[in-house]
C-alpha cells in the first residue's frame, strides 16, 4: 500500500425525496448524510454495516453512477462531481462496481461473453478480434472455461455468476475496483473462493478496492483499514486489526461482540452487546448522534449533539461523545 490517495471522498450527501405516507406530503431521505474518507492506491478499505445504512448508495456515488446531492468525489487528484457525462468517461473507466446480487445484474438475454465484452465495446477499446480474445483471457483469469463465452447467465451457479461481474468489472483495465457486497448472495464455501480470486487479482494486476460487506467476519480478511457505517454516516474507521482489537466506538464494539468466529479460543473474550431495534428509518434521523436511542453508553449530549467525527488517535477517526479503549 502506498500513501497515495486515490480516491478522497468529502462530506458526500445522498438525498432521495420520496412522497411521504400523508397524502401529497413528501419526506427527504438522506441515505449518506456526510462522508470523508481516502483511499489509498493498492489499498483494499472495508465498508461495513447494517442493511440499510446507506452502502450501496455511497458506492454508487463515489463510482458516480448516481450524482451526489453535495459533497466532493476526487479520483486521481480530479474532481469529479460537476462534470459532464462526457468528461466523467475517461475516470469512470477506471473505477468499476461489481454489484451485490449476481443473479441481477447480469443480462438474462446476452451471452456471457458479451455480458464482458460489452464495456470494451462501448468505449472502442479495440478491435472485435481482440475484444473476442481479451474476453477469452479475462475468462481465464477469473477461473472460468473460455469454452463457455456463448452461454447465457441462467446456465451459471451463483458463484460463477460472480466471476463473470468481476471480469466484466476487469473489463477495462480499471485502478480502482468498488465491490458491493460480492459475496453476500453466496454459500460460504464458494464465499472464500471467490475472496481469494479477488486478492490474487489484487496482486496481480495492483488494483485498489472498496470492499462493501455487512458482515465484520469477511470485512476482515479482506482489508488494511475498514469503515464502519452507521445511519448514512462512517462512525469508526481505522487500520482494521487495530480496530478489531480495540473497537472504540460502542456500534463497532456491539457488531464485533457478536461476530462468532471474533470470539473464538485465541481472542480476548468479549461480552455479547445486543444493541436493540432496528436502524431507524433515514427520514427520520434522531436529534443529536444518530445511534443515542441504541447505545449503551448514551448520555444526556448525545442526544442533544451530534459529535464530531475525529482522529483520536493517528489513522483512527470516531464519532463518538463516550469512546471506548482510549488509553489501549
Ligand atoms: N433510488 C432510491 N430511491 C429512494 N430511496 C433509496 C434509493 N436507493 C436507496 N434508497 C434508500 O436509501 C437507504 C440506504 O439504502 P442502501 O441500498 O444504500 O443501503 P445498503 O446499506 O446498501 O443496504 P443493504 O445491506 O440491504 O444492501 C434506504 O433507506 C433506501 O430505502
Ligand atoms: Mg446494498
Amino acid at each position: 500500500m502506498s500513501d497515495e490517495v486515490l480516491l478522497r471522498a468529502t462530506d458526500v450527501v445522498k438525498s432521495f425525496t420520496s412522497r411521504g405516507k400523508k397524502l401529497g406530503a413528501r419526506s427527504l431521505n438522506t441515505a449518506v448524510n456526510g462522508v470523508s474518507l481516502e483511499v489509498k492506491r493498492g489499498e483494499t478499505l472495508g465498508i461495513v454495516g447494517e442493511s440499510g445504512c446507506g452502502k450501496s448508495t455511497l458506492a454508487r456515488c463515489l463510482v458516480q453512477l448516481i450524482p451526489v446531492t453535495s459533497g466532493s468525489v476526487e479520483f486521481n487528484g480530479v474532481e469529479l462531481v460537476g462534470l459532464s457525462r462526457r468528461e466523467l468517461r475517461p475516470h469512470r473507466r477506471e473505477m468499476q462496481l461489481v454489484f451485490q446480487d449476481p443473479y441481477a445484474s447480469l443480462n438474462p438475454r446476452r451471452t456471457v461473453g458479451d455480458i464482458v465484452a460489452d464495456p470494451m465495446r462501448i468505449n472502442k477499446m479495440a478491435g472485435e478480434r481482440e475484444i473476442l480474445e481479451r474476453v477469452r483471457d479475462l475468462f481465464v483469469t477469473v477461473g472460468l472455461d473460455p469454452a463457455s463465452v456463448h452461454r447465457y447467465p441462467h446456465e451459471f451457479s451463483g458463484g460463477q455468476r460472480q466471476r463473470i461481474g468481476i471480469a466484466r468489472s476487469l473489463s477495462l483495465n480499471p485502478s480502482l475496483v468498488v465491490a458491493d457486497e460480492p459475496v453476500s448472495a453466496l454459500d460460504v464455501s464458494v464465499q472464500a473462493q471467490v475472496l481469494n480470486l479477488m486478492a490474487d487479482l489484487q496482486d496481480q494486476l495492483h488494483l485498489t478496492y472498496l470492499f462493501i460487506a455487512h458482515d465484520l467476519g469477511v470485512v476482515r480478511h479482506v482489508s488494511d483499514r475498514v469503515g464502519v457505517m452507521y445511519l448514512g454516516e462512517i462512525v469508526e474507521l481505522g487500520d482494521a486489526e487495530a480496530l478489531y482489537q480495540a473497537p472504540m466506538h460502542p456500534y463497532t464494539e456491539a457488531l464485533l461482540s457478536v461476530v462468532p468466529e471474533l470470539n473464538d479460543t485465541d481472542a480476548p473474550r468479549r461480552e455479547r452487546i445486543l444493541i436493540s431495534g432496528d436502524v431507524p428509518d433515514p427520514s427520520d434521523r434522531p436529534t443529536g448522534c444518530s445511534f443515542h436511542p441504541r447505545c449503551p453508553a448514551a448520555t444526556d449530549i448525545c442526544q442533544r449533539e451530534a459529535p464530531a467525527f475525529v482522529e483520536l488517535k493517528p489513522g483512527r477517526f470516531v464519532a463518538c461523545h463516550h469512546p471506548r479503549n482510549v488509553d489501549e
